[in-house]
Order: structure tokens, then C-alpha cells, then sequence
């Protein structure tokens, strides 16, 4: 393993914590340890109860049961763990700029450069660092110069290997990557890096391109798959007008090969720490190019997004004889995906929003999501006041009980359980006309209308 002995890993999040767990679960000789400076989410990595585990992710709960405590270690000993490793991961969160130049748009990098000047600060050995955290193309050469700049005189390389993972099925990613993407100058670093992932994935898999294209890569790659999920969702409001169905248009184009079957399920937008957030990047990136076309070619997607959670709302208030004032509307889910407790970005924040601006009540079921990340949620938009954010909106940990007197149902995640429902049990305790608005298609329709529903379905 090119001596590679031990790992640290800088940020135990969604990406952190997962990959960390199943890098050390296939190499069980290499001491992998996963350290942040939020105290409160070590501890819960290092929970004997895995309900409690920061993340929600299938499977997880297993690989953390083999590897901890054996190789496996999660810590808030940030210094000591860079001290230690051959080979440094950084995965810290890289949100949007909330301030400044790029506000709104550019990713801000304050964490990446912390975490690189941390390493200079500290490192008394060689070591590889690897770029984990989506970045901006040229990131590499801010955290080589921090690094040879502020360093004791140690050698340092600098490898991009960004995460392809999809949050609810990470682990299966992790598993069986469609690639293993390794970016980097130092053909000694590459392949230290390379045989880690050689533990389990097969080297064909496994792609070595220069720096710049590994970095630029984790964006298009995002960049194209939100832009599929757009197109669709422009077409299912096409459809709603024209009387074709959406699923079937689905079908029917990604049945040419060249097309593919997969991203093409019309939904009430996306969601998700990263699409946004990495589009976003992609334009301002462009932008600082004065690559104009480009920049607008690709706000495109986000705009025909955020048309697509405003127009799910709006067409439960129109449907709702134009006033929902007053009126409780039950939320199925609040996750932006099913199989995850992650909220960010979620379209229901925007949906419930928008419905709150038109007085309606709320009640939010999700089998993951708490109701204190709701309300973080919401009062982070800061429309109107926590207080009434709290009056307005209540969580409840039953779908039964959400249903309870409602006078309509909005689905916003595609939680499988929800096809289960006793659905005759809920038309029974609610206000009729019973609506149901699914923005994932992933109810019956025939069955929910001879049960007396009215339901109407995203691009039907
Ligand atoms: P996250 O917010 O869940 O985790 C990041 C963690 O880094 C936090 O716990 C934070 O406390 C910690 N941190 C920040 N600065 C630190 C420092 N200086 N020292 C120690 N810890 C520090 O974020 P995430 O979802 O895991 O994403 C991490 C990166 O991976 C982002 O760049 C993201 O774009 C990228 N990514 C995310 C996904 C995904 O599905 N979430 C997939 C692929 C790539
Ligand atoms: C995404 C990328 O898929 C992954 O490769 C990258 O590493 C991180 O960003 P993630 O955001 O976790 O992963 O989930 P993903 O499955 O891509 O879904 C993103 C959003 O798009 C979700 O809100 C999902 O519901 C929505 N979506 C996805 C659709 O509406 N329709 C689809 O056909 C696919």
C-alpha cells in the first residue's frame, strides 16, 4: 500500500463518515480516523445505540459495527490525527457564500483553506492530501500554495478524488462505484491512492486524469444529472396541459439507448446539499470566465427548479378553490430524497413556505427527519417569525395523526412506506373533499380515486 499506514479524515459528515467507514472496513490494516470540530457529531458517530449515528443511510449501521474500534476511530483530536497520517482527506462542507463578492453563488472555501494552513501548522511528515469536498476547478493550487507557503519544509502532494455518492444509497455507491476519479500530478500519490480503493474496486474502475479535469469533472457530473432531472420536470408541465403522462414520456425516450432510463422521474424539483449548491458554483465559475452563454445556459436548470417547487404549491392552492387560509394541510416527508434524515434543500421547505405565506396550517410527517430540523429549516428562509413558524407548523409522529382533520395531503418524499398506508383509514378522518397532491408519482391513482380521492399527480 505504498506505506500508507494511516488516514485522517477532516469532516465527519454525510461524505466523511461513510466513505471513511468503508475505506476502513476494506482495509482493515490502515488506522482510518474521522475527525471535527463538532464535538456533539463525534459523539454520535461514537454512539453504542446506531439510531443514533449523525447519518441516516442503509447499511451503515453494519460497517460501522465491524470497523469501529478496530480501525476505525471518530474524534475531535484534529492535530493529533494530521500529525499522525500519511494521507489527509479533507471533506468539510463547502456551502454557498452567504456574503461578500459571489454571494449566493460562489462556494466559499473558508473551510478548505482552515483546513489546509491546519495541516501546514501541524505536519512534521510527508503527506498526501486529497481534495474529498466538491471545489471549485483550480482548488488545489490555493491549498498547494497554502501549504508550501506556511509549511515546516515537508513535502506535500496534492491528489482530487471527489465522491460520486448519492445520499439513501451511499453505501451501495461506496460498494460499487461506476468510478474511482483521481486527479493529480505525483504518480507515487496516485498510486498510494489507488490502492486503497484497490481493496474492493476493480482497477479499471478507477480513472486517473490531471488535477484540473478531476476538480471541473464533480461539477459537470452534477451539473448534468439536475439538468435531466429540469428537462423532465419542464416537460411535466407540458404534459399537465396537453394530456400526455409524463412517466410515459420517461419511458419512452429513455428507452433509446443513447437517452437511458435512469434521472428521469418528474418530481416536485430537487433538493439535496449539492446540486444547487454546485450549479450555482459551475455558473460563477463561468461567469468570472465571462463565459456569459455558458453561465446562463446552466442558471437555466435552477431557474426551471425553483419553477417547479413554486408551481407544485400554487397548484394546491388553486386546486383548493383558491384559498388555503386557515386550511391543515398534511406533509408526507420532509427528507429531500427517501432513505435519508438530510433536509438541505429540501423542495418541502419551499412548498411549506410558500403555502405558510397563504395562512394554511401544517403537519409534517417523516420517518427520519426531527421536528427541531423542521423548524431550523424554516425559520432559516427567515419569511416571518420562529413564533410563528411555530404556531403555523407542527411536526408528528404519526402519518395517521398528520392526516387527522386535514383537507389535503402533500407528498414530498417518495418514502416507500407511504404506498402502504392504510389509505381508506385516511380518507376516512379527513375533511372531504379529500385531496392528495403527490409531487413523486408514487402513488396509485386508480386506488386513491375509488377510494374517493381527488388526487392529482405531478405531470398527469
Ligand atoms: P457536512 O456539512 O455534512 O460535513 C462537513 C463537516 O466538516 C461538518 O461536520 C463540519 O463540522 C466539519 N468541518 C468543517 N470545517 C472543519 C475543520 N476546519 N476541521 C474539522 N472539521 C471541520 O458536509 P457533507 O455533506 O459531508 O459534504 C462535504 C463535502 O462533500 C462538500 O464539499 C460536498 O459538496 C461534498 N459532497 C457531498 C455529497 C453529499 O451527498 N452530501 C456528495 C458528494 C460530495
Ligand atoms: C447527488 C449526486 O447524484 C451524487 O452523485 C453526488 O455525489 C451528490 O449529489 P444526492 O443529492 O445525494 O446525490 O441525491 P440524488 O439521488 O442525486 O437526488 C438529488 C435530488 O434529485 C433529490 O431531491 C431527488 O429526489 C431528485 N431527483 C433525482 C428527481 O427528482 N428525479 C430523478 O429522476 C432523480
Amino acid at each position: 500500500h505504498k506505506g500508507i499506514r494511516k488516514i485522517a479524515c477532516i469532516g465527519a459528515g454525510y461524505v466523511g463518515g461513510p466513505t471513511m467507514s468503508v475505506i476502513a472496513q476494506k482495509n482493515p490494516h490502515i488506522q482510518v480516523t474521522v475527525v471535527d470540530l463538532n464535538a456533539g457529531r463525534i459523539d454520535a458517530w461514537n454512539d453504542e445505540n446506531f439510531d443514533n449515528l449523525p447519518v441516516y443511510e442503509p447499511g451503515l449501521d453494519a460497517v460501522i459495527a465491524e470497523a469501529r474500534g478496530r480501525n476505525l476511530f471518530f474524534s475531535t483530536h484534529v492535530e493529533k490525527a494530521i500529525m499522525e497520517a500519511d494521507m489527509i482527506f479533507i471533506s468539510v462542507n463547502t456551502p454557498t457564500k452567504t456574503y461578500g463578492k459571489g454571494k449566493g453563488q460562489a462556494a466559499d472555501l473558508k473551510f478548505i483553506e482552515l483546513c489546509a494552513r491546519q495541516i501546514a501548522e501541524v505536519a512534521t511528515s510527508p503527506k498526501i492530501i486529497v481534495e474529498k469536498s466538491t471545489i471549485p476547478v483550480r482548488t488545489a493550487a490555493t491549498i498547494k500554495s497554502i501549504l508550501d507557503h506556511t509549511g515546516k519544509g515537508v513535502p506535500f502532494q496534492v491528489l482530487s478524488n471527489p465522491e460520486f455518492l448519492a445520499e439513501g444509497t451511499a453505501i451501495q455507491d461506496l460498494y460499487k462505484p461506476d468510478r474511482i476519479l483521481i486527479g493529480g500530478e505525483d504518480p507515487d500519490a496516485i498510486a498510494a491512492l489507488r490502492s486503497i480503493y484497490e481493496a474492493w474496486v476493480p482497477s479499471d474502475r478507477i480513472i486517473a486524469t490531471n488535477l484540473w479535469s478531476s476538480e471541473l469533472s464533480k461539477l459537470v457530473a452534477n451539473a448534468f444529472l439536475a439538468q435531466r432531472v429540469s428537462s423532465i420536470n419542464s416537460i411535466s408541465e407540458l404534459c399537465e396541459v396537453t394530456g400526455a403522462n409524463v412517466d410515459e414520456v420517461a419511458q419512452a425516450i429513455g428507452r433509446d439507448s443513447r437517452i437511458g432510463p435512469k434521472f428521469l422521474k418528474a418530481s416536485v424539483g430537487f433538493g439535496g446539499s449539492c446540486f444547487q449548491k454546485d450549479l450555482l458554483n459551475l455558473v460563477y465559475i463561468a461567469r468570472s470566465y465571462n463565459l456569459n452563454q455558458v453561465a446562463d445556459y446552466w442558471e437555466q436548470v435552477i431557474k426551471i427548479n425553483d419553477h417547479q417547487k413554486i408551481r407544485f404549491a400554487e397548484k394546491i392552492i388553486q386546486t383548493m378553490y383558491n384559498t388555503v387560509n386557515g386550511k391543515k394541510i398534511a406533509f408526507m416527508g420532509w427528507a429531500f430524497k427517501k432513505d435519508t434524515n438530510d433536509t438541505r434543500e429540501s423542495a418541502a421547505i419551499y412548498v411549506a413556505d410558500h403555502l405558510l405565506e397563504e395562512r394554511a396550517k401544517i403537519e409534517v410527517f417523516d420517518p427520519k427527519v426531527q421536528e427541531n430540523q423542521i423548524y431550523n429549516d424554516l425559520n432559516a428562509l427567515a419569511t416571518r417569525s420562529k413564533e410563528e413558524n411555530q404556531k403555523l407548523l407542527k411536526a408528528v409522529s404519526s402519518p395517521y395523526q398528520a392526516c387527522e382533520g386535514a383537507h389535503a395531503i402533500a407528498l414530498l418524499t417518495e418514502w416507500d412506506e407511504f404506498i402502504e398506508y392504510d389509505w381508506q383509514r385516511i380518507k376516512n378522518n379527513m375533511r372531504k373533499p379529500a385531496f392528495v397532491f403527490d409531487g413523486r408519482k408514487i402513488l396509485d391513482r386508480k386506488k386513491l380515486e375509488d377510494l374517493g380521492f381527488i388526487y392529482y399527480a405531478i405531470g398527469e
